[in-house]
């Protein structure tokens, strides 16, 4: 041990015990002087196989926190690192996180003065940062960072730049749930304050910096919050107040040819959990194989979208993204990095395949099926009310369509579609795009022929555009345009319609009659035909909704972006509570897909999670005692509360409370 980590040890022994840490007076000059020494973290490495893991871990998997580790730091006698150890082994530390009814937010006595920060830093090599929103450069009460031309790059590239945000520590793509504290403005004399943004994130790199966040985070009553590319559409990536963890670099990944675990033998990849799509199907294309993964180009792959279930362009054919997995790496609550899999932690592993994300621990990696390299066929096309086109025409093209929902997702195929009001009377309906994997385009043609029929009869003219691709990767690279984000004058909701609704006509016509309600009335509809096919491997927490539906349909209510609060919270709860109340009412005991569903959806233990919500509930208790991981609409998030709400516009700008 170096004499950097010695003195970093010895500081902080001198501000323990943390209960009175604000109130010692602390020199703490030998830590800066000693910035020039070789940084020592709490970290060890160890073999890249271990018994459990089937694949040989990532060097960044090698670097961990054991209990040498921590022996060492105890054994230098002055030390109190009470903080950084694992839970059994001070029972204290963790009594300080129940004891209290709310996490320990900044500016309370409890929370650590920058001196332990200081520390945890030197532990971490490095690796924490205290946050800086996005935006500051905009803002003049941001001295330090202000800058115009980052300013302008910012404000420009806010809603068409997902990367830019994936690669920012803390930005989250929807910042109504940050509490929009601090927007890209043209005003610099604004205020641009944290809101719910975390208090300090940890750039992650190995597995003993995770390790070290989850303790520190627990030990020290603190939020926890782990951010990947902040896509999360409810604000699930960001919390005030937090310790957050950034999985974003930790971009390995592997081919396995021939892999063994369980019953599977076969081809696989290992992502580690910052693999983002674009990355793993240009990966994946490279090595001439097929991967499930989703329609995003930068959502991340291994983190929250295969946590809670993951659906995919391949998913009516191959299922879902949850269902490929094969093991998994992952950082428990208590600080333990474990595998879950067919042979080891198997509720753990249950419960990690769909019950969502920031619940049961962090991710580090995934193992996954894949699958032979596949042709796939893509049609585009668009039809509008119009000069030929009645409104009643254009409905009747659309209720067509529906017929053949379960057909077509029988066959394999997925279609993203929307159906837009344009104006007073005027819609759109457009299929951006008709996929279909392991497809000819002559096939595709076939398949769509009969809708298509039904058009020209109704006098409405449709010429697809077909593509054929010999691969998955030019066929969704070429179709799924990067998306719009960051927007806040839009809030969504989803509902799952079971199959059953086509079993008969009167059932699916007033599917269909509900849906058309709502686009009526001005929402925009956006929607997936699409089955999660049973390909084995489903035994796992994916919400049981999923393995009825064949259609996957997002509500979206707008208003005016320079609205006002109440305004927002009467246009949400008109969301929630009377256009989805239509969609849930013809589709009783169906569910919702929790990564994009409403915030606010009513009953979300069921909605989200269905059957499997009392198991995951008794395995979040039984893993995560003392509520470490938080996120809202998480399994066990009714436990918590977030103080200063306004009802209708919940945020994560405000204290972690138990309820
Ligand atoms: C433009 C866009 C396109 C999308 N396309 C699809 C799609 O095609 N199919 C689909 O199913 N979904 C899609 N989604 C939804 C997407 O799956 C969710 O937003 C998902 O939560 C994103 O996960 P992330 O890790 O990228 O994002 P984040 O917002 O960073 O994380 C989401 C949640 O997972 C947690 N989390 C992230 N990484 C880890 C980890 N390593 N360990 C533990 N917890 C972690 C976070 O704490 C948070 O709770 C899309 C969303 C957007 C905005
Ligand atoms: C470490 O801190 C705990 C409480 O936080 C205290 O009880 C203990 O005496 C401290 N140990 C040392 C060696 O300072
Ligand atoms: C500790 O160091 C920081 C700089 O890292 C400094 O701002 C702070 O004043 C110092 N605190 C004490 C008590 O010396
Ligand atoms: C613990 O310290 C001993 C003695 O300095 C050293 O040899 C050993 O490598 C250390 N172990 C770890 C895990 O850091
Ligand atoms: C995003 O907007 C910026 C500035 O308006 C522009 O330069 C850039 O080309 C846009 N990118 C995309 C993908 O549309
Ligand atoms: C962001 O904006 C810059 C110009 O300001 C542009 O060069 C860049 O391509 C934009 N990013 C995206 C993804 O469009
Ligand atoms: C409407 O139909 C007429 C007659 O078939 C045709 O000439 C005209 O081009 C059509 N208009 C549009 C907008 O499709
Ligand atoms: C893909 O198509 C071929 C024949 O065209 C068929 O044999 C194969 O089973 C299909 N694959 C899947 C996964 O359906
Ligand atoms: C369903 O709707 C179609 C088209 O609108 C209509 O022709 C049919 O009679 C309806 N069937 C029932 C059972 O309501």
């Amino acid at each position: 041990m170096s004499s950097f980590l010695r003195t970093a040890v010895a500081v902080l022994a001198a501000v323990a015990p943390l209960a009175s840490a604000q109130t010692l007076v602390v020199d703490n000059s030998t830590v800066i002087s000693a910035t020039d020494e070789t940084v020592a973290p709490a970290a060890a490495t160890v073999p890249e196989t271990s018994t459990d893991a089937s694949v040989p871990y990532f060097a960044a998997e090698t670097v961990q926190l054991t209990d040498d580790v921590l022996a060492n730091l105890t054994a230098l006698d002055l030390s109190n690192i009470s903080l950084f150890n694992f839970p059994e082994s001070d029972a204290t530390a963790s009594k300080r996180g129940v004891a209290s009814g709310c996490k320990t937010f900044p500016g309370d006595r409890l929370w650590p003065i920058p001196l332990v920060w200081t520390v945890f830093d030197l532990l971490l090599g490095g690796a924490l940062e205290a946050v800086t929103p996005i935006a500051a450069p905009c803002y003049n009460d941001h001295p330090k960072v202000r800058n115009a031309a980052k300013c302008s790059f910012i404000t420009n590239n806010w809603t068409n730049d997902s990367y830019m945000h994936a690669d920012d520590p803390s930005s989250i793509m929807w910042p109504l749930y940050q509490g929009r504290t601090c927007m890209p403005t043209s005003d610099p004399s604004d205020s641009c304050t944290l809101g719910g943004f975390p208090s300090y994130v940890v750039k992650a790199t190995n597995v003993a910096q995770i390790q070290l966040a989850v303790n520190f985070a627990r030990n020290a009553n603190i939020r926890l919050v782990v951010k990947n590319t902040g896509h999360d559409f409810n604000g699930k990536s960001a919390g005030a107040g937090a310790l957050s963890i950034w999985t974003h670099n930790l971009k390995d990944i592997k081919y396995v040819p021939n892999y063994k675990q369980g019953s599977y033998k076969g081809p696989a990849v290992k992502a580690g959990s910052g693999v983002q799509a674009f990355e793993l199907y240009d990966f994946a294309n490279k090595n001439g194989i097929t991967v499930v993964g989703g329609e995003g180009k930068t959502v991340g792959v291994t983190g929250g979208y295969l946590l809670g279930g993951g659906h995919s362009p391949l998913s009516s054919l191959y299922g879902m993204a949850a269902d490929q997995v094969l093991s998994m790496e992952v950082v428990t609550p208590d600080g333990r990095f474990v595998t879950a899999s067919d042979t080891a932690n198997t509720d753990l592993f249950w419960a990690l395949r769909g019950g969502g994300g920031s619940t049961f621990g962090v991710i580090t990696s995934v193992t996954f099926k894949t699958y032979p390299k596949m042709q796939a066929a893509v049609a585009t096309f668009s039809f509008s009310t119009g000069a030929n086109v009645t409104e009643d025409t254009f409905w009747a093209g659309v209720r067509a369509y529906f017929d053949y929902f379960v057909s077509y997702t029988d066959k394999g195929a997925y279609e993203y579609f929307q159906i837009i009001q344009l104006g007073p009377g005027a819609y759109l309906f457009n299929m951006a795009p008709f996929f279909a994997p392991n497809m000819t385009t002559a096939q595709l043609q076939t398949l769509i022929t009969p809708w298509l029929n039904t058009l020209s009869g109704l006098g409405i003219q449709v010429t697809p555009t077909y593509f054929g691709y010999n691969n998955f990767y030019d066929a969704w690279n070429n179709h799924f345009p990067l998306e719009t984000v960051g927007s806040t004058n839009i809030k969504t909701a989803s509902r799952l319609f079971p199959k059953s609704n086509w079993a008969d006509q009167a059932t699916l016509n007033a599917t269909f009659a509900a849906i058309k309600s709502v686009v009526l009335e001005g929402s925009t509809v956006l929607a997936f035909n699409i089955a999660a096919a049973k390909n084995g491997g489903s035994n796992n927490a994916v919400n049981p909704a999923w393995r009825n539906t064949c259609l996957h349909a997002i509500q979206g209510v707008f208003w005016d972006a320079a609205a006002d609060v109440p305004t927002i919270v009467a246009a949400s709860k008109k969301m929630t509570f009377d256009w989805m109340q239509r969609w849930r009412d013809v589709s009783p005991g169906a569910g919702a897909y929790m990564s994009e569903a409403d915030i606010l959806e009513p009953d979300f233990q069921q909605a989200f999670y269905g059957s499997n919500y009392d198991r995951l509930y008794s395995l979040k208790q039984k893993f995560d005692p003392t509520g470490l991981f938080y996120a809202p609409t998480g399994v066990g998030s009714e436990d918590w509360t977030i103080s200063g709400q306004v009802d209708g516009l919940p945020t994560q700008n405000g204290k972690l409370c138990r309820a």
